[in-house]
């Protein structure tokens, strides 16, 4: 089934309220936060729910405190993400305590679950926005009711859209950072693994088409971005709705003028085409690095995860990509304690670390999701017990990252600058003005100092030390 395009630069409603919403405020200078849980596709998503409130007249401010609208984009991937929600829905309530004209709005993954939804509707009075994740058009009406309506039950809004073969093409979007940028080339997801609830509150696949993408590219290109991550829940079934591939999109963004390097994610092993191991080896603009989630390393657990791929195959994949190009990295996610888990299981997980040599991996305990297969099999693997698996993993996977990162040291490596390093770095927080960080084509971090602020521009660099997964270096004149 095709998707069906929502325009949303000719959308009447969603124009319309943005107007009025512009009307509301005249001269007066409002100021718009979003916190973003989840992934990179959130982080993206957080950049159009900013984009409309720019629109709407909301400027982004550092400080949540001094808002006047706040949208909280939320996962529910794992049980932490969402206590971590709830909680903050907490502390939001003494914010509106303090202003009651703050307006507060949730949107995203875990909102999309009715139950949820609901739950806020009727136990969070202080939130005035509820939207799912297929309903950021709906976000200027929304935020006019809650303006307008101050004392009517018309104030709070609830909109979840269970059709879930929609795109929304030019919907605004406020980037975070120019030179690299995200680009959605699909959404949803049809794999159903066990224990994911991401294909119940992302709807089914359905593909942008490679005119939109390549037209998104160029835009971007023009207003200075040089490398683009393209973004799915899995890249390597885009277009077959379309009977389009995904290697043949990477070998048309290969050709715009101006893109320095692609990345993609995510990539499920059972798509992975040898059409697009091979644009690893054609496509120069492809960096070398393919994250490429394993989950188990015992064939017995992915076949109950219902990945459907063994040991065997995923080995196969990686032998193939080393061949075409030698020097790529592999960085994977990984689940430890899953239903029927046993010692053995555990340990093909450890030694498949040890053998693929990943230099990063995001491990995971397993968290039982209401309304997947996995939560109601039988085996559950207590906390303690996935908690020390999960250490070891990360311990193991520790020590094969630093010895990959130190192995740089004396090497001198090609990086695209993303300028100077502020004091909330993650990293490596920086009060020196003129220290800044790059990234290695690998998708390593380089922090180093330069006399001129080098942002957008592609360095070389000579690495001097390494610390856990971030490089240092000093640049080659
Ligand atoms: N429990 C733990 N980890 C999970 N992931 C997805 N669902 C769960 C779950 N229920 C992990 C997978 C996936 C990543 C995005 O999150 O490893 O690749
Ligand atoms: Fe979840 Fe599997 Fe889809 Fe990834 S491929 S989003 S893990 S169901």
């Amino acid at each position: 089934m095709k998707p069906s395009i929502i325009d949303l630069s000719q959308h009447k409603e969603f124009n319309e309220y943005i107007s009025k919403v512009n009307a509301l405020s005249g001269e007066k200078k409002l100021y718009q936060y979003v916190y973003t849980f989840g992934c990179q596709m959130n982080v993206h998503e957080s950049e159009m729910i900013q984009g409309i409130l720019l629109k709407c007249g909301y400027e982004p401010t550092q400080n949540p405190e001094s808002a006047d609208v706040i949208m909280i984009n939320t996962c529910c991937i794992r049980e932490h993400a969402e206590s971590k929600i709830l909680g903050l829905l907490g502390t939001l309530s003494h914010f509106k305590a303090k202003k009651p004209e703050l307006v507060i709005g949730i949107c995203g993954c875990m909102t999309q679950q009715e139950e949820f939804a609901k739950k806020i509707k009727s136990k969070f009075h202080h939130v005035d926005i509820i939207l799912g994740t297929n309903s950021s058009q709906k976000l200027p009406e929304s935020l006019y009711r809650a303006l307008t309506q101050q004392e009517s039950k018309k104030r709070r809004t609830l909109y979840l859209d269970h059709e879930d073969m929609t795109i929304c093409e030019n919907t605004p979007i406020l980037r975070a950072k120019g030179v690299c940028s995200w680009l959605t080339v699909m959404y949803g997801c049809n794999n159903f693994c066990t224990y994911c609830i991401v294909p119940y509150v992302r709807g089914r696949e359905r593909s942008r088409t490679p005119e939109a993408i390549l037209n998104d590219a160029r835009l971007l290109v023009e207003s200075g971005t040089k490398e683009i991550t393209l973004l799915g829940q899995n890249v390597n079934s885009y277009g077959k709705e379309l009977d389009y591939s995904f290697a043949k999109l990477i070998k048309e963004l290969n050709k715009v003028d101006g893109l320095e390097r692609i990345r993609f994610m995510t990539s499920h092993p059972k798509d992975i085409s040898d059409e697009l191991i091979n644009a690893f080896g054609e496509c120069d603009k492809l960096c070398e690095h393919l994250h490429l989630p394993l989950q188990s390393g015992s064939s017995d657990i992915l076949s109950k995860m219902n990945r459907r791929y063994d040991m065997d195959t995923y080995r196969n994949i990686v032998k193939k990509l080393r061949n075409v190009r030698p020097d790529i990295e592999l960085s994977t996610d990984l689940i430890v304690g899953f239903p029927g888990e046993t010692d053995d299981d555990f340990k093909a997980t450890l030694d498949a670390v040890n053998e693929m040599q990943y230099s990063f991996a995001f491990s995971f305990a397993y968290s039982p999701r209401k309304g997947t297969k996995a939560a109601v099999m039988e085996d559950q693997i207590p906390e303690p017990i996935k908690k020390e698996r999960l250490n070891k993993l990360i311990d193991l996977q520790n020590s094969i990252s630093q010895k990959i990162s130190a192995n740089y040291v004396g090497k001198t490596v090609e990086i695209l600058s993303e300028g100077r390093v502020g004091a909330d770095d993650e990293a490596s927080p920086s009060n020196d003005p003129m220290r800044q960080v790059g990234r290695t084509r690998t998708n390593k971090k380089v922090y180093f100092t330069a006399d001129n602020d080098t942002n957008g521009q592609l360095l070389q660099a000579r690495i001097t030390n390494s610390v856990s997964v971030t490089l240092g270096g000093e640049l080659l004149k």
